[in-house]
């Protein structure tokens, strides 16, 4: 299976920290954002990837990621979307890349230490996405369970404020190569993107939307307190150090 990193956008809920780069090559303790999702698929056996990135900074991918050796990617692809049109028209850039094969996406601002190896390996036909419990999801795509048969999702809602379950749709999807026809079939929402979460209640309406809970850690970066979050949960994983610890350092 190949892989796809969205990593366009202006990151505008992070400005002043986004004037001047990209959000994707913020730092998240030793290592750009951008490193971790690419990770995260290389761990799982995709080593063939495409980076969709946008806005002025579009450039310093090539500068920061070169062709992809070093991090285990052995074809590294980069598509620039002109637009920020949301992700399903970010990732409606890759279809010749997928060349009528499945595809792993992962948005450029996730980060987690789940192995989604196995969920990669099995998967064959449809849409699967990845769960995750979070404390507010509201801020999110929101599943909601059937009450008859709580194993199924029967929609997904796009940042409900009144959400009908405490789960998050994670930013990490496996897709059939039908995506990109669904993408053509879509329009803008309210606030002017071609939504993921449409794709996904497509799938749903179909019935092959499978789910997986995310084990482990998994965030966003998006927002300050989520960046600040991923920052301290990896500088711990990374050096073995309570957040107390750093802070008795000085
Ligand atoms: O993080 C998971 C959430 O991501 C999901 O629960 C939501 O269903 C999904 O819509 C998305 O929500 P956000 O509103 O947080 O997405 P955001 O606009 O921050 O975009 C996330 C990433 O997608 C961003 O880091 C880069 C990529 N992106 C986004 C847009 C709008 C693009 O590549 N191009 C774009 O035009």
């Amino acid at each position: 299976m190949k892989g796809v990193v969205l990593a366009g956008g202006l990151g505008t809920r992070l400005y002043p920290l986004t004037h001047a780069t990209n959000k994707h090559l913020l730092p998240v303790y030793d290592k750009p954002m951008i490193f971790y999702p690419i990770a995260t698929l290389v761990q799982a056996g995709i080593t063939e990837i495409m980076v969709v990135t946008g806005g002025p900074y579009a450039g310093d991918f090539i500068r920061v990621l070169k062709n992809g050796k070093e991090l285990g990617v052995t074809h590294l692809e980069y598509a620039y979307q002109e637009h920020e049109g949301g992700i399903a028209d970010a990732l409606s850039l890759c279809e010749d890349f997928a060349d009528g094969g499945n595809i792993a996406v992962i948005l450029g601002d996730n980060t987690t230490d789940a192995d989604i190896s196995e969920a990669v390996a099995s998967f064959q036909k449809g849409a699967m996405v990845f769960l995750r419990r979070v404390p507010d999801p509201e801020r999110f795509g929101v599943p909601v369970f059937d009450p008859q048969d709580p194993s199924k999702i029967i929609a997904i809602e796009e940042k409900p404020s009144q959400p009908k379950s405490r789960y998050a749709v994670t930013g990490l999807y496996l897709y059939d190569a039908r995506v990109f026809d669904f993408i053509r079939q879509i329009t803008p929402s309210e606030r002017g993107e071609l939504e993921i979460t449409d794709i996904n209640n497509k799938y749903i309406q179909l019935g092959e939307l499978q789910w997986r809970e995310l084990e482990g850690f998994w965030s966003d970066a998006g927002t300050f307190d989520s960046l600040f979050r991923t920052n301290a949960y990896w500088a711990q994983k990374i050096t073995g150090r309570s957040c107390e610890e750093f802070l008795q350092d000085f």
